[in-house]
């Protein structure tokens, strides 16, 4: 890869669908058991290796994001922040997001997508050094709330529709996207949808067409939340809670992740520590540091 690949994290909607909860917040800072929403997309771009993010959201919700992660340096990271003025669809992402891409391929995550499980890492490293475009489908029970891929007899994928009223399968096409510095061209050919949305659907479509699509299928031992609803999102938590109980080590951590990229050292590590006060997160960072094999 000649160029290296930038992270998106859409943030933006009204979020009506979580009224009113999200009159005052931003859904995608509500808290997931015991971090903000975004930590989660924002670990999965940092387990990519992606250095470099932009956070699109409403203008509204700007302020809240910058007091939240501020410019990145604290973690080794570069974020900038751009705004999307209506929920115009996801597509859009790429039309806003053309000049900080300046012809870098890119990740799109959702801001309201979490990922866990065996083999994350891996499948990310892989999907990010893909030439063209890569996807993730996962099997789930509500196939008419997502993005379908309907599969041949081969496993191939033979079209992507948005949200059917009649699903031709149960393989959603999930909230992670790996594109070339082509999608901003191809998003900008993208003409709304019946709900009035740039669909991300229709880009995939154009690479599905051009013959230049992998589609990835996850593995059972993968969890995959999109927390758009009151529901998905308590589920999300308490699955994050268990894991973290059970095993004592936090999911999506970011100063964890940065220290463990080697981009932040233990004394950068220390300060986040002290920052956070006597919480018991900022203890999980103290610790990281201090039971470190010599
Ligand atoms: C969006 C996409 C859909 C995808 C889903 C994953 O749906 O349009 O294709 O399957 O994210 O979370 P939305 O969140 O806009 O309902």
């Amino acid at each position: 890869m000649s160029e290296t690949r930038k992270g998106i994290i859409l943030a933006g909607g009204a979020g009506k669908r979580m009224y009113p909860l999200t009159i005052a917040v931003s859904k995608q800072l509500l808290p997931i058991y015991d971090k903000p929403m975004i930590y989660y997309p924002l670990s999965v771009l940092m387990l990519a290796e992606i250095r470099e993010v932009l956070i699109i959201t409403t203008p509204q919700h700007l302020d809240a994001f910058k007091l939240l992660l501020g410019d990145g340096s604290q973690l080794g990271m570069k974020i900038s922040y751009a705004v999307q003025d209506e929920p115009n669809g996801l597509a859009e992402a790429f039309i806003i997001g053309e000049e900080f891409l300046n012809g870098s391929p890119v990740c799109l995550i959702l801001g309201d997508n979490i990922y866990y499980g065996h083999g994350l890492t891996k499948m990310l490293g892989e999907a990010s050094s893909e030439e063209n475009a890569s996807i993730f489908t996962l099997r789930v029970n509500d196939p008419e709330r997502y993005g379908i891929v309907e599969l041949g007899g081969n496993n191939e994928v033979l079209s992507i529709e948005e949200k059917p009223v009649s699903p031709k399968s149960n393989m959603a096409v999930t909230g992670i996207y790996f594109f070339d510095p082509r999608v901003s061209e191809v998003a900008k050919q993208v003409k709304p949808s019946k709900r009035g949305e740039l669909e991300i659907t229709d880009v995939i479509d154009f690479y599905l067409k051009d013959d230049a699509l992998k589609v990835n299928t996850m593995s059972r031992g993968m969890a995959w939340f999109d927390t758009g609803t009151h529901d998905s999102m308590l589920e999300a938590a308490e699955f994050v809670k268990a894991v973290e109980k059970r095993t004592g080590q936090r999911i999506a951590c970011v100063e964890e992740i940065a220290w463990a990229n080697g981009w932040i050292d233990d004394g950068t590590l220390l300060e986040h520590a002290a920052s956070h006060g006597r919480s018991q997160y900022g203890l999980y960072l103290e610790e990281l540091v201090s039971s470190q094999p010599n």
